[in-house]
This record gives structure tokens, sequence and C-alpha cells, in this order.
């Protein structure tokens, strides 16, 4: 483990074993999931973002103003966690269920383990505030789609990463992709 993961999210901040503990599983799991994601990346030759986007770095932001060894700091990051991971879970259902590319399948489904986990891990904090429809965008979840939209990780019909499509074109020949598309 890289040192400065040693001082992660709600390991220094929180006084809260709980949230330190979830902190832990967090740090692991990402480190995992980072170095895969990045050999995927180099892989599939499919440029990364290296930076946290504008709603990651608000979070850190609110969990950087509030006091160390508050409940304010882990409420924070409890419930902005929890609502992210539930985010990322949603996507990665879609994705697991949708992709033809068995590196992403497989992928996916080690995502969504080491997602729940968190999910879990964030929950037995006690500090998940579970009537908070913004966190918990039940709208969105009542609006889905019965039936599921094709997410092909291919290079003709790819809808759910664009950014795919040319650069899985020039991989095509070596990456072990099942894509049969006809269509
Ligand atoms: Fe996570």
């Amino acid at each position: 483990m890289e040192p400065e993961l040693k001082h992660g999210p709600g390991l220094d901040k929180s006084a809260n074993p709980l949230v330190k503990e979830a902190g832990w599983h967090l740090i692991d799991g990402h480190a995992e999931l980072d170095a895969k994601v990045l050999e995927l990346g180099r892989t599939l030759n499919v440029p990364l973002p290296s930076e946290a986007n504008a709603d990651q770095r608000g979070w850190i932001a609110e969990m950087t103003n509030a006091p160390a060894g508050s409940a304010e700091f882990d409420r924070i990051f409890a419930n902005r966690l929890h609502a992210a991971h539930g985010g990322v879970y949603k996507f990665l259902a879609v994705v697991r269920t949708g992709t033809r590319n068995t590196l992403i399948r497989d992928f996916a489904k080690r995502c969504m383990e080491v997602v729940l986990d968190h999910i879990q891990v964030l929950e037995a904090t006690g500090m998940v505030d579970f009537n908070d429809t913004e966190a918990i965008p039940l709208a969105a979840v009542a609006a889905a789609p019965a039936s599921p939209r094709r997410f092909p990780l291919c290079p003709r019909p790819c809808r759910t990463f664009p950014e795919l499509r040319t650069s899985l074109s020039r991989t095509r020949a070596t990456a072990p992709m099942h894509c049969s598309d006809s269509s």
C-alpha cells in the first residue's frame, strides 16, 4: 500500500472506530480496483481520468471543512460516500448485465463486490440517513426502464462508453472480447 493511502478519508479525521473501519475498507478496495482499471485502460487503450470530478472535489471540501473528531465529519463521510457508491453500484449493474466484453464483465463483477462491501461498511457506521431522498434517488429508480437497454462494449453501437468505440476498433484483434454483434 502506498504510504499516502494510510492516511485516507476517515482514518485520521474521525474519532469513530466504525468510520475508521469503513475508511480502511475503502482504501483496500480502491487500491485493488485502481490497479485493475489502470491495467484495463492499458489493455484496451482507453485514457482514464486522473483527477477527481467536480462532485468529488465538493465532497472532499465538505469533509476538509468539517471539524476533526466531529459527528458532522462522520455524517458527511458516511452519507456522501454512501450515495456515491449507490450511484456507482447501479451503473455497474447495467454494465455487468449488458456488456459483451469479457474483460469488462469480469471487472464489473469484482467492482460490484467491492462497492457493495463499501456500502455495507458505510451503513454499519450508523451514520447513513436513509430518509435523505436526495442521496437515495427513489424517483430515478422507479423511472428505470423495464426492459434493459443494450450497452455493448464493442466498436459499433457503443453508447455507454462512446470513447471506447475508436480504441476498441484498434484493439479488437487482440482483446479477448466476445463481440458477435450483427446490428
Ligand atoms: Fe468504494
